[in-house]
């Protein structure tokens, strides 16, 4: 855990303002009489709200006013990292999540672009004063990998060139969006649409195996009533029991067979894109100057017949479809937005990060594995 420390220049006072007062004696009151301490959290993040930040003066303010010992509170406001103990940027303070599923998904790429656009280091202010930023751990959507957190609200699915681009907006003082930011996604919801319990069969009765009419209840019978061990009657014979309904024979589970490289178009939804046997003039563009495109997934590609930005350039939904069944990377084309960056690099032009690829920047376009 990080030693947190109140910051080295403190303001001379801090007083709440008169809304934020009757707010914080409004939530004193809502705890009995010796129990006002609870406010604590509330009222020092009000006060985080009202200046940017936790100083010392605003510490000790809603320490007095709780009736509590300076250094309870100060306790209190250096362990719970949601307090910044340092003024951050006017505009925005970036919390970008660092923990493993953001991780795997590109916060390495996201703290790159805060360490350019913001400052080399954590915590520490654009030279105009208005951004700062810090990595964090898990803020909870990670199925929304990767995210960032700008005071109180979340921005998920983020690539390194949306983040750039949500940077610009607030520098411009524009409006932004909370949630993710992939295009036709609907919050967590997966990211093309449904993909469990979509089989119609599952809706139109057709699997229920007993009807509703007059045999239900002798094909139940048959199969399910349990039989006792003997039954005798006075003028029968003991008789058998009808045998219990038997346990399926096993069956040993069938061998797997390997996954082809190449689904037959029949397997996938969509429209198969153009194909090539071969690439045009026997040399391949480099497909990993493309955003989320790893050495793995353009071995796929080259073996599907895709060797040329062109083709990627020019695919349609239904062969993003397609490609999306192909590679088993559901919403990958759409989420990095393959097309436009193919649009960009079929022209002859770049993007920033196929700069960084060139540049030898980006270890997954160098290693074997994919981002
Ligand atoms: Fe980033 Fe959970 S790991 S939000």
């Amino acid at each position: 855990m990080s030693v947190r420390r109140l910051h080295s220049e403190q303001p001379a006072s801090f007083e709440f303002s008169a809304e934020n007062l009757d707010w914080a004696k409004h939530v004193i009151g809502k705890y009995p009489e010796g129990r006002q301490a609870s406010a604590v959290i509330p009222l020092l993040m009000r006060a985080q709200e009202q200046e940017g930040w936790v100083s010392q003066p605003a510490i000790e303010c809603v320490a007095d006013m709780l009736a509590m010992p300076h250094i309870r509170v100060l306790e209190i406001a250096t362990f719970y990292t949601q307090f910044q103990l340092q003024p951050v940027g006017k505009k925005a303070h970036i919390q970008v999540c660092g923990t493993t599923p953001c991780m795997l998904r590109g916060a390495e790429d996201l703290i790159r672009v805060c360490k350019r656009k913001i400052a080399e280091a954590p915590f520490t202010l654009s030279e105009d004063g208005n951004f700062s930023w810090e990595e964090v751990e898990c803020a909870g959507t990670c199925v929304n990998a990767p995210m960032i957190q700008i005071f109180k609200d979340t921005y998920e699915d983020l690539t390194p060139e949306i983040l750039e681009e949500l940077i610009a907006k607030i520098e411009a003082g524009e409006e932004i969006t909370p949630g993710t930011q992939q295009k036709g996604r609907i919050h967590g919801a997966p990211a093309e649409g449904p993909v469990t319990l979509t089989d119609p069969s599952l809706y139109d009765g057709s699997r229920v195996k007993y009807g509703l009419g007059k045999d239900m209840g002798k094909d139940m019978g048959e199969s399910h009533a349990k039989p006792s061990a003997k039954i005798e009657t006075a003028d029968q014979k003991p008789v058998k029991a009808a045998k219990p309904v038997s346990a399926p024979a096993k069956t040993s589970p069938p061998k797997k067979t390997p996954e082809p490289a190449v689904k037959t178009p029949a397997e996938s939804a969509g429209d198969a894109p153009e194909l090539l046997k071969a690439p045009v003039d026997g040399k391949a563009d480099n497909l990993k100057e493309i955003s989320g495109i790893g050495p793995k997934i353009e071995e796929k590609l080259n073996a599907m017949g895709v060797f040329h930005f062109s083709q990627i350039a020019s695919w349609t939904e239904e062969n993003c479809a397609f490609v999306n069944g192909q590679l088993s990377f559901k919403g990958r084309i759409e989420r990095e937005d393959w097309i436009a960056q193919a649009k960009v690099l079929a022209e002859g032009g770049d993007t920033a990060f196929s700069k960084r690829v060139a540049a030898g920047e980006v270890e997954s376009s160098k290693s074997e594995g994919d981002k």
